[in-house]
Formats: C-alpha cells, sequence, structure tokens
C-alpha cells in the first residue's frame, strides 16, 4: 500500500534546490539550501537539517463533487521529467478557521474562495499532493503542508494562481505562510558542480 506520510527535510542535502523562501504570514522558517522528501515512517534523521516538517494524506473534506470528477479527470500525477519546478507551501490556519462548523468551512473554501474549480480550469498542468499534519499532531507549526511540481513555463501561472487565493476570504484565516519555491537537481545550477 502507498504511504501517506511524508517528511519534507530542509538543510545541506535532497534533490530539490531551494530557489527562494518568501514569507507571506507569520513566522519564518530558518534558511535551507536543499530540500529532501522522504516517504514514510523511516525518514532519515539529518543532524544538519534546519528543519523537518511531516503530514499525511487524507480524505477531502470540502471539494464539491464536480470538482472531484475534474481533477479526477484531468490533474497530473507528481515527478512528471519535465516538472522541473516545485513550491512548498506550509499553511497554518487561526482558531476561528478551526472553530468553523463543516458547512461554514465548506461556505468559505468553496462558495466564498473558489478554491479548486478556477485553479483547475486555468492551470489543469498543476501537479499537488495536499498533507494534513494535524492528523498527527495539534502541536505541529503548521496544519497543512502543500506541495506542487509544474514546468518553468508554467511558472508565471503559478505565481497568479497562488496569488489569486491569497486575495481570498479562506485566506483570512490564514496566519502562517512560507512559500518555497524549488528547481530539481537536474534544472539547477548546482547539478553541474
Ligand atoms: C490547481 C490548483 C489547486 C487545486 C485544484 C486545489 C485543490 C484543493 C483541494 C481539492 C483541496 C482539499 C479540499 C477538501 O478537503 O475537500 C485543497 C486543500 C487545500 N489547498 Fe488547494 N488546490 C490548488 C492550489 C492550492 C495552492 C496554490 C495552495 C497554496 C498556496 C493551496 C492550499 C491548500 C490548503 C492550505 C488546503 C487545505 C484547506 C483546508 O482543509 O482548510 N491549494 N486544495
Amino acid at each position: 500500500m502507498p504511504t501517506r506520510l511524508f517528511s519534507f527535510i530542509g538543510g545541506d542535502t535532497g534533490s530539490w534546490q531551494v530557489a527562494a523562501m518568501d514569507v507571506v504570514a507569520g513566522e519564518a522558517l530558518p534558511a535551507a539550501k536543499r530540500l529532501a522528501i522522504a516517504p514514510g515512517a523511516d525518514a532519515p534523521s539529518d543532524p544538519h537539517a534546519a528543519w523537518m516538517l511531516r503530514g499525511i494524506t487524507s480524505n477531502e473534506r470540502y471539494v464539491l463533487r464536480e470538482d472531484r470528477v475534474q481533477m479526477a479527470a484531468r490533474q497530473h500525477g507528481l515527478g512528471r521529467p519535465e516538472a522541473a519546478c516545485a513550491a512548498l507551501i506550509p499553511i497554518r490556519k487561526n482558531a476561528a478557521w478551526w472553530a468553523l462548523t463543516q458547512d461554514q468551512g465548506q461556505d468559505v473554501f468553496e462558495e466564498q474562495s473558489s478554491h479548486a474549480g478556477p485553479g483547475l480550469r486555468h492551470f489543469p498542468a498543476l501537479a499537488r499532493r495536499l498533507h494534513h499534519c494535524r492528523d498527527l499532531s495539534q502541536n505541529l507549526p503548521f496544519d497543512f503542508i502543500t506541495w506542487f511540481d509544474y514546468t518553468p513555463a508554467a511558472a508565471p501561472a503559478f505565481d497568479e494562481l497562488v496569488a489569486a487565493l491569497r486575495a481570498t476570504e479562506e485566506w483570512k484565516y490564514v496566519e502562517r505562510d512560507v512559500d518555497i519555491r524549488l528547481l530539481h537537481e537536474a534544472a539547477s545550477p548546482l547539478a553541474a558542480t
């Protein structure tokens, strides 16, 4: 059975080179040059790691049926050779979000913010995986770890998508948002050294 648990390790090793790290809201993360992603429970312990974030994939809570059907039909899998760019965006939402009822959360996510629908329509070539941290512990620094990969040509479209999401009602509940952009080793200048 494929693992649902993933560790994201920022430090000096890993096949992704950190190209930029911007703090959009809340506290920063310590600087890291590279990112390693370890699936499963046996994440390597790296004494030199600047940070390690863990999350687990889970069932969807808010997505509408029509969007789920669209996603299944149109979304790419992660790890395409041409997807040399990636974004790791860990997110923490505030207490007001977690106090919402299911229908209130769904209303903000889908009706007021159109989270999944427009992204899919304008950017079907985005591959993504959402990890929930609160399903592991409520004392972790983030609630979600979002991971995306895309081609270099799609980078401007990804920037637009993220900017549009950050302007939605949903993001009023976001209290920590760190935007880390990465280049795959094969595409990075470090690969030549
Ligand atoms: C094509 C673009 C995107 C699509 C199709 C998409 C779709 C989804 C879906 C289906 C979910 C799960 C909803 C559920 O539980 O039912 C989700 C959750 C989430 N996504 Fe996206 N997403 C996209 C882009 C993004 C981006 C760019 C970010 C970050 C900047 C992001 C951050 C999140 C977060 C934080 C959650 C968890 C929300 C919560 O449960 O409170 N998404 N997304």
